[in-house]
């Protein structure tokens, strides 16, 4: 029998699962059977699976044109650049590009370039242990996590991880090398631990004050994930640069680099062939409009507020098992008491046909589509307690 997978490059470990259809927070297998998506494919299907909204504006897009380059005007990367700074509050500049790790790329050449204007050349990243920002070069430099380091040495020069944000102070009054600081608000991979609010705005007053640009990859937080348009918001801070991506066109690959300095590149500086193209921009600019009145409606903090009754429910229910709940809106995480297998977890909520994710070594990370129905969250969580209560854990 052929080995499924045989000609892909081994470089996931996969479940066994495989979708083939999917309606609001349900995804289909092909033995047709319901799962209830609480990962949405790793924070990105953000307006579900199957959205006729988002569907028909791809389909017109598709029909009508998909790609120019950058050589030339595009319509729709203007009037999405225009949307996200209104949506952010402040006047933001975009450059598109078609991932995560792709956009914080760019928010690093853009640190070295701006570092490189006055008369010290400043040129290092300054970012918080446990951040992770992709798996480019540059954005695994920035990664401040060993484990995902190891066999690709030497990584870039230049990045200085800090354990936490009081570290920083320190850090920049030892090296006048430092030209920026990148960080998470709410630590996606690393255990979805959101930072304090309070440290949060000293950090960046103090960046303000020794011209050191404050980075924010939102990545996995911004587009509404925390229930504000951005985390940023939530934390009342203007970045000099926001990331962002995953849920930013519903599942159409799509990054984009936002920064408040008007004159951060100049042409030739940087680019990319498809970034920022007719058709994911189209497929963001419907999708910004499908969260923005899901967001206006009060029904993305009604449905944030259910959520989260039901895993403090969950958490109550199973007290030996989860330590507390970490995160933000519908970016939420169960940090592990120490004696659990995080992946039995994962792995009971497949069988028991509700998707999850992990976050660190100990976190279960939930992040639902943020138009998940109240039936689909009450369905889902009750499979989730069935998963857990099959373990027989003591
Ligand atoms: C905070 C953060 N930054 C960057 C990335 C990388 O994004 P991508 O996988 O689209 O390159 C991720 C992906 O998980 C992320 O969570």
């Amino acid at each position: 029998m052929k080995k499924r997978g045989e000609y892909l490059l081994n470089n996931y470990s996969r479940f066994e699962e495989s979708f083939v259809y999917g309606e609001g927070a349900i995804l289909y297998s092909e033995d047709r059977k319901d799962y209830i998506d609480f990962g949405s494919g790793i924070g990105v299907s953000s307006v579900g699976h199957g959205s006729k909204g988002l569907s028909r504006a791809i389909f017109d897009q598709a029909s009508n044109l998909i790609h120019t380059s950058n050589l030339y005007h595009i319509k729709n990367q203007e009037e999405l650049a225009e949307k996200l700074s209104n949506l952010a509050g402040f006047k933001l500049y975009s450059f598109f590009a078609n991932s995560g790790a792709e956009a914080n790329e760019s928010a690093i050449k853009l640190a070295r370039k701006y570092g490189s204007r006055g008369s010290t050349k400043r040129w290092k990243i300054i970012t918080l242990d446990n951040s992770f920002h992709g798996r480019t070069y540059g954005s695994l430099s920035a990664t401040a996590q060993s484990s995902f380091h190891k066999g690709f040495e030497p990584i870039l020069d230049g990045f200085v991880y800090a354990k936490t944000l009081n570290d920083i102070q320190n850090i920049i009054d030892n090296d006048n090398e430092i030209v920026a600081v990148l960080i998470e608000l709410v630590r996606g991979e690393g255990g979805v631990q959101a930072l304090d609010i309070n440290e949060v705005q000293t950090l960046a007053k103090l960046l303000k004050s020794r011209d050191i640009l404050l980075m924010v990859d939102e990545v996995q937080s911004g587009v509404f994930r925390t229930g504000k348009f951005l985390a940023s918001n939530l934390y009342g801070i203007e970045p000099d640069v926001i990331t962002l991506a995953k849920g930013l066109a519903g599942g159409i690959p799509i990054g984009a680099m936002l920064t408040k300095i008007p004159d951060a590149f100049v042409p030739g500086d940087h680019g990319s062939t498809f970034g920022g193209n007719p058709f994911s921009t189209a497929a963001s600019l419907k999708t910004l409009e499908i969260l923005l009145d899901e967001y206006k409606s009060g029904r993305l903090a009604k449905r944030i507020d259910f959520f989260n009754s039901k895993l403090d429910e969950l958490v109550r229910e199973y007290p030996h098992v989860f330590k507390s709940i970490s995160g933000i809106g519908l970016m939420r995480g169960l940090p592990l008491d120490s004696k659990i297998d995080l992946m039995s977890i994962v792995k009971s909520a497949n069988n028991e046909r509700v998707l999850t994710l992990k976050s660190g070594n100990n976190t279960l990370r939930l992040l639902p589509p943020l138009t998940i129905s109240e039936k689909e969250i009450e369905t889902g969580f009750q499979r989730l307690s069935q998963a857990i209560a099959l373990l027989n854990i003591c």
